[in-house]
Parts: structure tokens; C-alpha cells; sequence
């Protein structure tokens, strides 16, 4: 059995206590941490940028796995590549050229992803999907941590997994987005590598048990 990824959002950590939000994913099973980017133009919402992250990464431990909010995400790749981001996933939505945009995201020595939208259909990526390695599909409207999981993600999830394994790819499905254990349990038996997890692991009493409760996801 292969066990499930697990990348703990950052955006639900208590602000004023980052580093100690960080030393407990650091000492935890989780295995990326993902960093939400937000521009209050593509998404109703502001989060943090390069500042904040310059200030944080030298203390995180994990391959950064970065979702990114915002109009434009290429314009910094190079910004992204120079903290040593593992995974810089754009969105669909915002990349008119988004062929270009992950050749560009490759050339900087990161690994390319693409993020869905809810309402947006998996088969759009049919002529990227060989040149990706992952696809991040949002199971809430993006821009807030704590909402509720839209149900149809799970047949996103399924069809996405039948188009990769009718290519023999071995492009990744990450989820993000409402993500606890029942939610992330019908996730991986859809399909899905790895799943991200914000208030469920930081409203949790035992952010590491609840870590651990999706990391023990797995499928056959
Ligand atoms: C939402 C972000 C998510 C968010 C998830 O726009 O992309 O990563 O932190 O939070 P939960 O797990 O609480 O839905
Ligand atoms: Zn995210």
C-alpha cells in the first residue's frame, strides 16, 4: 500500500506564532508544506508574500509546496526558484500561455503544477497532462481556509487518476480544500496522492495526530 502525501497549509497557523507552527510540521509526518499565495485580485482575499516567506524559510525542514493565488504567477518565477520551492503550481484560470508557463517553471528547476478551480473540467489539461508533474485540484473556491468540501471533487479526482494511468504517467493528484479524514479518505480511494489540510490539522487539539490520520490514508 502507498501511503498518502500529506501537506499541511500554512494559512490556518496562528500568525503570530509561525515558528512554532512550523517546528511542529517540521517534526511531523507530513511531507511538504504548502504556502498560499494570495493577490486580492484573482482571489477575494490577501495572504502574505515574499517578505514573510524569506523570514520563514530558513527554519522549514519540508519541500515547499507552493499554491499560488495570484494574476501573473510566472513573473516570479525566478523569485520562487531562488527560495527553493520544490513544487510552484499555478492556476489554470489566470495562464493564457500556460504551456509556456510550465516550461518556464521546469527551466527554473522547479516542479511544475497546475491548479483546477472547481467548475474547471479535468479534460481541459488533456495537452499538458505529459508535461506536468502534478495537478492540484481546489475542492473549495479558493481564497479561505475552513470551508466546506464540494462533493463532486471525488469524480474530478477519478477521472483525472483514468486519464493519467491511460498515459502511464506518473503525474501526481494533490487535493486542496476541506480536507479532514472522511473527506481525504474518499479522496485517496478516487485516487488522489496527496492531500492538503489547513484547519483540520491546525484547529485540530493534536495537529500531529491529525497529520498522522491522513498520512494512514491509503489505497491497495
Ligand atoms: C484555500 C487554500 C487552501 C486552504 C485550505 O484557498 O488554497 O490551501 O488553506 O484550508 P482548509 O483545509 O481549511 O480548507
Ligand atoms: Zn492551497
Amino acid at each position: 500500500a502507498q501511503t498518502t502525501i500529506v501537506a499541511p497549509s500554512l494559512l490556518s497557523a496562528d500568525f503570530l506564532h509561525l515558528e512554532q507552527a512550523i517546528r511542529m510540521v517540521n517534526e511531523s509526518e507530513a511531507d511538504w508544506l504548502h504556502i498560499d499565495v494570495m493577490d486580492g485580485v484573482f482571489v477575494p482575499n490577501i495572504s502574505f508574500g515574499f517578505p514573510i516567506l524569506e523570514a520563514i524559510r530558513p527554519i522549514i525542514q519540508k519541500p515547499l509546496d507552493v499554491h499560488l493565488m495570484i494574476v501573473e504567477p510566472t513573473k516570479f518565477v525566478r523569485e520562487f526558484a531562488a527560495l527553493g520551492v520544490d513544487t510552484m503550481n499555478v492556476h489554470y484560470e489566470v495562464s493564457p500561455h500556460l504551456h509556456r508557463s510550465i516550461g518556464a517553471i521546469k527551466s527554473a528547476g522547479m516542479k511544475a503544477a497546475v491548479t483546477l478551480n472547481p467548475h474547471t473540467p479535468v479534460e481541459l489539461l488533456s495537452d499538458v497532462l505529459d508535461d506536468l508533474d502534478m495537478v492540484l485540484l481546489m475542492s473549495v473556491n479558493p481564497g479561505f481556509g475552513g470551508q466546506k468540501f464540494i462533493p463532486r471533487t471525488v469524480d474530478k479526482v477519478r477521472r483525472l487518476k483514468a486519464m493519467i494511468q491511460e498515459r502511464g504517467l506518473h503525474t501526481l493528484i494533490e487535493v486542496d480544500g476541506g480536507v479532514n479524514a472522511s473527506t481525504g479518505a474518499l479522496l485517496v480511494e478516487a485516487g488522489a496522492d496527496a492531500l492538503v489540510a489547513g484547519s483540520y490539522v491546525f484547529s485540530h487539539p493534536d495537529p500531529k495526530a491529525a497529520i498522522h490520520s491522513l498520512k494512514e490514508l491509503s489505497r491497495p
